[in-house]
């Protein structure tokens, strides 16, 4: 018996590409200042401007009207395009509006373009919902100059007029505004366009061949398929009960290949006592991780906020801070140098600045550039919570996230860091505004640097399996995500908000919907039989893969592995079989 298994003629590069790429960058030639790119004049808008009406005000300023106080007016950029402007404003929210009429649980991305009269402002756009509630769709930094691409967008509760308006923190400039889009989309429009995504950047082609040693077709041979590793890292956290409970051990080890320790590396868990490290807990569950072949991000070096602290560090003087901390970073990150494959080095600093506050302006740059040159290799990420979780939260909006992300890059030192962008995804109640979150997603995927959903979970609630699967699919099917962890898991470990499975380790709903997600994305199998030609096609998710063909008429078996790559979008495997 033979096997010719052509592979994909960039096989060798990809395995060199994927050993040195660990997170997934393919390329260093990205300009992650394209995002903040401001355009002389604003693009068409999207979709023809969906629901707007007048939507590049081509008619003037028909159906469009002044919100609040001021002035509305159209003017002319020296190109002749014409755009509209609110002045004279006094509020921020003086601007203008249109009506329009939102249906229940249709999902609507809102894109528009901005600039201000001076100076440089976060602009919102806002939904007031049946003439009363105020909900925010998204926010971009607009300037002076040139104009900024906002994207966000909502998705309604219940059937209601609403009218869209537009904010600044400083009511005293003008607001430029041009190519308004608003355009709904349904459920299955949504889910068929994450299905397309996946497609296109999850997945591959694969073609067999089965023929004879003379190359004659075997009709009917069974050619069944079994994912060994997905390519996808999916995982899930993880803490100290894994030491101790079994059941939770065969859980954890029978779905996931990556993980983060919830708290057991944090510096309030590692110094309780100052000078008295102690790090018997994670160094044991690395241990567990690593006789089970699954990949650890390390989290966290530092916390910014001011209330997670060891106890004793908030009343140290600055210089003792700053000697304190030193002693931190150099010893958690030697200690676990070459163990893990990220650190997340200054948790939920866009929200917090307790190190700024304490230590100067660029703290978190000092121990992003420190964090580096202590452990080069390993991935460094920013890790937020709200950024699209939530657009109420103008504070961790992408656009300030960016802002941060740039601070903290901005040395010629940085240049050659491998960065991340860690997006936590704690949703709470009520349906995920997937319009927001994928705005967010294109908005930071931008920069050309890998994103992962670090901590995804749902707050409990009737339909939390329901929205935890629409969270889980858009992360998957958007092509900047490089990995998903969910801070998710049993009962017995102490998981009460997103709970895989219950007190006795019966699995939740939530729980099938990720068992589900887990064989969709991968596992298989798949049986399938060669036509007259003797070919099968195939769509394989990215991976490694058993696979065992079968003669129909002599049942010999022929074994082979192919490890599918998204570099080949199109791979041939030809199996010859003796009779
Ligand atoms: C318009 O401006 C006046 C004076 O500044 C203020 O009293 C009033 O509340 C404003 N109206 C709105 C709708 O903002
Ligand atoms: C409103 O602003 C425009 C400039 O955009 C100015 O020409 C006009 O005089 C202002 N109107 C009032 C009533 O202040
Ligand atoms: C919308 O407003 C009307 C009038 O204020 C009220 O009767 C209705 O309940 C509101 N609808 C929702 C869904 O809040
Ligand atoms: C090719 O090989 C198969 C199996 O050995 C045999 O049945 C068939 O007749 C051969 N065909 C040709 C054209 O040689
Ligand atoms: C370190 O932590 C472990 C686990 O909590 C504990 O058993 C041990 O006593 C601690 N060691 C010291 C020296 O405190
Ligand atoms: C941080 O700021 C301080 C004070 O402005 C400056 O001395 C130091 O060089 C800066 N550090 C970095 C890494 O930019
Ligand atoms: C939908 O409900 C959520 C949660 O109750 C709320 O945060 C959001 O603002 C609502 N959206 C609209 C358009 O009313
Ligand atoms: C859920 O778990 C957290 C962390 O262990 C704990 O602080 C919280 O009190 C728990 N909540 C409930 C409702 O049990
Ligand atoms: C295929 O991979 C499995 C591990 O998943 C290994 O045990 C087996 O030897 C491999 N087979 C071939 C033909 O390489």
């Amino acid at each position: 018996m033979k096997v010719a298994a052509k592979l994909c003629n960039l096989f060798t590069t990809t395995y060199f590409l994927l050993l040195f790429s660990g997170l997934g960058v393919d390329s260093k030639d990205y300009d992650y200042f394209a995002t903040t790119k401001c355009t002389t004049e604003p693009h068409k808008a999207q979709y023809g401007g969906g629901i707007i009406v007048n939507p590049e005000f081509d008619h003037n300023i028909e159906s469009w009207t002044v919100f609040g106080n001021g002035t509305m007016e159209e003017r002319l950029s020296n190109n002749g395009n014409r755009f509209i402007v609110a002045s004279n404003r006094t509020q921020t929210l003086d601007s203008f509006s249109q009506k329009i009429q939102l249906k229940k649980e249709l999902i609507y991305m809102f894109s528009g373009w901005f600039q201000l009269s001076e100076g440089r402002d976060l602009v919102s756009v806002v939904f007031k919902i049946n003439d009363s509630e105020l909900v925010y769709g998204g926010h971009v930094i607009a300037k002076n100059g040139c104009w900024s691409l906002l994207k966000g967008g909502i998705v309604a509760n219940f059937s209601s007029s609403a009218e869209i308006i537009f904010e600044t923190n400083n009511p005293s400039v003008e607001i430029w505004v041009d190519s308004v889009s608003l355009q709904p989309f349904t459920k299955e429009e949504w889910r068929s366009h994450q299905d397309n995504n996946i497609e296109r950047v999850r997945k591959s082609r694969v073609r067999f061949h089965v023929s004879n040693v003379n190359e004659t077709a075997i009709e009917g041979a069974k050619v069944v398929i079994k994912q060994t590793k997905a390519n996808f890292p999916f995982g899930c956290g993880m803490n100290y009960h894994i030491l101790t409970n079994r059941d939770y051990q065969e859980w954890f080890v029978s779905r996931f290949k990556y993980t983060t320790f919830t708290n057991q590396m944090k510096w309030y868990s590692t110094e309780i006592i100052q000078g008295q490290e102690n790090y018997t807990i994670p160094d044991a569950m690395l241990k567990f991780t690593k006789e089970n072949g699954i990949s650890v991000r390390g989290h966290n070096i530092f916390w910014d906020y001011e209330k997670y602290q060891p106890k004793w560090v908030n009343s140290l003087s600055p210089d003792e801070l700053r000697e304190a901390a030193a002693k931190r970073i150099k010893s958690v990150v030697t200690r676990y140098k070459g163990e893990l494959i990220a650190w997340d080095v200054m948790n939920e600093n866009v929200h917090f600045h307790f190190y700024e506050d304490k230590l100067g302006e660029n703290a978190s740059e000092i121990y992003y550039l420190r964090a580096y040159e202590l452990d080069p290799k390993t991935t460094l990420f920013m890790n937020e919570y709200n950024t699209i979780e939530y657009s109420g939260d103008k504070v961790a909006s992408p656009a300030n996230y960016f802002n941060k992300l740039k601070e903290i890059l901005q040395s010629p030192e940085a240049s050659e860091m491998s960065f991340a962008i860690g997006l936590q995804c704690h949703f709470a109640s009520g349906r995920p505004n997937l319009a927001y979150m994928r705005s967010g997603l294109d908005f930071l995927g931008e920069t050309g640097f890998p994103i992962w959903l670090t901590e995804t979970s749902v707050d409990p609630q009737a339909e939390q399996a329901e929205y935890f699967e629409e969270i889980l699919r858009e992360g998957y099917s958007h092509p900047a995500v490089k990995g998903i962890i969910m801070f998710a898991g049993p009962a017995q470990a102490g998981f009460n908000s997103t709970l895989l499975a219950d007190a006795n380790f019966q699995t939740t709903p939530t729980g099938k919907v990720v068992d589900k997600l887990i064989s969709e994305w991968g596992t298989g199998p798949y049986t399938t039989i060669a036509d007259g030609r003797g070919i099968v096609d195939i769509s394989l998710h990215h991976g490694d893969y058993d696979v065992i063909v079968t003669h129909p008429l002599t049942q010999q078996t022929e074994k082979l592995n192919i490890s599918v790559r998204k570099e080949c979008s199109q791979k041939n495997i030809h199996v010859k079989m003796h009779a």
